[in-house]
């Protein structure tokens, strides 16, 4: 049962935290580069607002009313089944295999910071052979990144919700915002600023496969935290009396604000400097250092700004991933929050390890399976799966299972006439949209 709330704005922050992470800086821009722009772009934004907006909501609901942690909050708003509907509650622990590669990815953001003090990379093939080695043969130097990357999310997470998750997001998201918006000015400042613009928002429709649709889809889950217990977790300790819709809104807002921004500083920097928006997972690892490097001097502050940023926006979504689990065994199994921080800090650190060995050269060949590492098989399983099976959960669970009245009594004053668009919305357009997202997503890889 929670006791600690958050303050108002504490509470937008820790949500705003947790929506802007890797997804926004790291995974949307490249993934709008390898679909083709605008079209990815706009699908994601149309998700985002419609099923993402009402999703959010939807999930926001089910913590506010339960106070608990996700398995305590579905049976206690289930009717009947109680027992049985618990188990919805498992979504908190595919944040843990989500966390398993994201702190990974943390890792090596921290080591980036590092090494941009020094050289950078001059050409691409230096970029792609430092950042490969790194993956290949660079287990210790992970492995201490990821060392340091579990110390500060326990950490954080053992001072609980005001005293470590609030004050956490109060400092670093305001830095964060800063140094995007910092960047995305100087972004404007260049002559390929209004291609970025073209190539981000003029949608050519020739290039949006199913494929394309359907990672727009799931990627606007991954972005906005949603189907795996964060922003329910995160939910049971808002204020009584603060507005759900509002709150929705505003992190939906600046989620969007940071993942457009980053894209648009992004694409203006490779159009700048002759790289290719189309270069994938190693656009910021492998392309961006390279540009950096060609702009001189201002570049090297640039890539320390830069991943500064990404590594605030990372850890204050890795808290929210691992939160869930926390609260689950300090409500079920009346662990301390200090005991089950720890012990679950402890199993993502141990499993990022072995994802970790997943990509070097000695066990790679061990822990792969269909052509697939294990670092790839759990960053798509959560996304095509667990995430929008999450948000398939909850909206039928909200749209069928849960009294109306009790939904209404708490939405129907938010929301207005806009009620019923969203209760329809719940209980038909996302479950069937999700469905198709999931089938597709499964079937396309
Ligand atoms: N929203 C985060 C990002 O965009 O990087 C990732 C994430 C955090 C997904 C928390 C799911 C979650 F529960």
């Amino acid at each position: 049962m929670q006791i600690a709330r958050f303050s108002k704005i504490g509470f937008i922050m820790a949500a705003t935290g947790s929506a802007v992470g890797l997804g926004n800086i790291w995974k949307f821009p490249y993934q709008a580069g390898k679909y083709g722009g605008g079209a990815f772009v706009l699908v994601y934004l149309i998700t985002v607002l419609v099923v993402g907006f009402s999703i959010m909501l939807t999930e926001m609901l089910i913590g506010y009313l339960g106070r608990s942690d996700t398995f305590s909050n579905f049976e206690k708003l289930a009717p009947r089944h109680k027992a049985k509907w618990r188990y919805a509650g498992m979504q908190a622990f595919s944040s843990i295999l989500i966390m398993a590669f994201y702190a990974v990815v943390i890792a090596w953001v921290l080591n980036y910071i590092v090494t941009s003090f020094s050289l950078l990379p001059s050409s691409v093939a230096q970029a792609k052979s430092t950042f490969s080695g790194m993956l290949q043969s660079g287990f210790f130097v992970q492995f201490f990144y990821l060392t340091v990357t579990f110390v500060i999310v326990t950490a954080v997470i053992a001072r609980g919700i005001k005293g470590g998750i609030e004050k956490l997001n109060l400092v670093l998201m305001p830095l964060l915002f800063l140094i995007i918006g910092g960047m995305f000015l100087y972004a404007t400042t260049f002559s390929a600023f209004s291609h970025a613009v073209t190539f981000m928002f003029r949608p050519d429709f020739t290039k949006l496969t199913t494929t394309a649709f359907v990672t727009a889809v799931g990627h606007a889950f991954f972005t906005l935290s949603l189907g795996m217990g964060a922003i329910m977790t995160y939910s049971a300790s808002l204020q009584k009396g603060q507005s759900l819709v509002k709150s929705s809104l505003l992190i939906i807002f600046f989620d969007t604000l940071v993942a457009i921004l980053a894209g648009l500083m992004l694409f203006t920097f490779l159009y700048q400097y002759g790289g290719k928006p189309s270069a994938g997972p190693g656009l910021v690892f492998i392309s961006l250092p390279v540009i950096f490097y060609q702009m001189g001097g201002v570049g090297n502050f640039l890539s320390i700004i830069f991943f500064i940023a990404l590594a605030f926006a990372a850890i204050t979504s890795a808290v929210s991933l691992v939160e869930p689990t926390v609260q689950y065994f300090m409500d079920r199994n009346g662990w301390k929050r200090t005991k089950a921080s720890v012990i679950i800090g402890l199993f993502f650190y141990i499993f990022g390890i072995v994802v970790i060995m997943s990509q070097t050269i000695h066990f790679s060949s061990y822990l792969t399976w269909g052509g697939r590492n294990l670092f790839s098989w759990l960053d798509y399983l959560t996304a095509a799966l667990l995430l929008p099976l999450g948000g398939l959960v909850m909206s039928i669970f909200v749209g069928f299972i849960m009294p109306k009245s009790q939904v209404e009594k708490v939405l129907r004053p938010e929301l207005g006439f806009l009620f019923n668009a969203w209760y329809f919305n719940i209980r038909y357009i996302a479950p069937i949209l999700l469905m198709v997202v999931i089938v597709s997503l499964l079937s396309a890889q």
